[in-house]
């Protein structure tokens, strides 16, 4: 019989997942998954572990959480205490994402370079700090989650205010706090871990490209695209990311007893001071996981399987490289437009389509959401892969539609 393996999540890093998965031979539904992976796998309409639970009331099969909204919601527990396999940390060690103030809190307590922070619930606070603030630019971070889109740079008191002003309109933000943060200057990249609490093994160092445009004071998106891997870190680099950031973790993990079977992302910032935390993730990385899947050689059933059952499985070197460029609607990230229609084109080898917020209708393509597609282009290096990801783009009829054209440029 088939092995069956449920991946939680909507977006071009589950098509991602799901599409490492099957080839390998499983069978595998996503939940909800999106219109546009169709073709590869089930879909499963699920809001809820009991939904799944009930698909697959005898069978306990292998369930991988992609995004971190179901992480927070506890659902690896559940999942966990009904039977299933579950690649995903549990609600509490998910806190590390889900609330910022802990995880400066935690970074605190175990001195991980990070950037000094302070956080207040009240607007009034926040207000008196701006404006008693010298230097700029500053960082203003919504503590709870919100999909990519609650960290603001801001280069003057104006821009700063005028966020403010904005946020002060929206109490749940408040509940969970707003941090007050140092502004680091380096370059980011995305480190991400298989874990299980103890144990890590590294995947390639990927680089996710967050303004929305190649104008680094653009705003932050959900990322517009992807490299891996991306070989800049040295060996003193290296190790100060194990000793200073990851071994720490993991001691907290311990210390407090918490269940991590999972991906940990560490978001950094490479300064002249060395790696600094900008943030962590419970998951992979949207849209890291979509470079990354289609050139980390391994069987990726049995590789799940084995971190669900606590075992860190081993990562050898990336084969070749992938270059990722997400096409999004236009209006994105306020205001997407959707239902517009859009042809994929021509085929061509050694590139994927990820769908994220797409669905046939009528015969034709059409979007359901801001960021639509990650198209992947591999290759022997980081260049042949951006050409072939570059031309699949081209291919794509979509009108209104915005991809960056500088991924990868800088690495190739
Ligand atoms: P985060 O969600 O915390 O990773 O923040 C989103 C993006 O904002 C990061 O990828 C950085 O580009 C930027 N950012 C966040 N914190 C800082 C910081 N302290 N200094 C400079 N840039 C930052
Ligand atoms: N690419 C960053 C994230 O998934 O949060």
């Amino acid at each position: 019989m088939r092995e069956i393996a449920v991946v939680v999540g909507a977006g071009g890093r589950e098509h991602a997942l799901a599409d490492g998965l099957s080839r390998y031979g499983a069978e595998v539904w996503v939940a909800p998954g999106n219109g546009g992976m169709v073709q590869d796998v089930k879909l499963l309409p699920a809001d809820s572990p009991g939904a799944i639970i009930q698909q697959f009331p005898d069978q306990h099969p292998l369930v991988i959480i992609g995004p971190e909204a179901p992480l927070a919601a506890g659902w690896a527990d559940t999942l966990r205490e009904a039977g299933f396999r579950v690649v995903g940390p549990s609600k509490k060690a998910a806190e590390l994402e889900s609330q910022k103030r802990v995880a400066k809190s935690v970074m605190t307590r175990y001195r991980i370079p990070t950037a000094e922070a302070r956080i207040t619930f009240r607007p009034e606070e926040l207000h008196q700090w701006i404006h008693a603030e010298a230097d700029w630019p500053h960082v203003m971070k919504q503590s709870g989650l919100a999909q990519g889109k609650g960290v603001r740079v801001v280069y003057t008191r104006e821009e700063a205010l005028a966020t403010l002003r904005e946020w002060t309109e929206r109490p749940h933000i408040w509940r969970e706090g707003v941090l007050w943060e140092e502004y680091l200057e380096g370059f980011e990249v995305s480190v991400q871990v298989v874990t299980n609490g103890r144990d890590y093994a590294w995947f390639p160092v990927a680089q996710d490209y967050k303004r929305l445009t190649p104008d680094p004071e653009s705003p932050n998106t959900g990322g517009m695209g992807a490299v891996a891997p991306l070989r800049i870190l040295d060996a003193t680099v290296v190790e100060a990311i194990n000793e200073r950031i990851l071994d720490p973790v993991m001691q907290y993990l311990t210390d407090e007893h918490l269940t991590y079977r999972g991906v940990l992302y560490a978001g950094l910032m490479i300064t002249s001071d060395g790696p600094y935390v900008l943030e962590f993730n419970v998951r992979l990385g949207d849209p890291e996981t979509q470079v990354i899947i289609p050139i980390v050689p391994v069987n990726w059933m049995d590789f799940w399987l084995a971190l669900s059952e606590g075992v860190v499985p081993q990562i050898p070197p990336a084969q070749g490289a992938a270059v990722g460029i997400v096409v999004a609607a236009s209006g994105y990230p306020d205001q997407p437009k959707t239902g517009l229609s859009f042809t994929l084109g021509e085929d061509l080898d050694q590139t994927r389509i990820f769908h994220a917020a797409s669905q046939m209708r009528e015969g034709r393509w059409e979007n359901t959401g801001g960021r639509v597609l990650t198209v992947v282009g591999l290759g022997n290096t980081i260049g042949e892969a951006r050409e072939r990801a570059y031309e699949r783009v081209r291919r794509i009829q979509f009108p209104l539609s915005y991809y960056r054209p500088d991924i990868g440029a800088r690495w190739s």
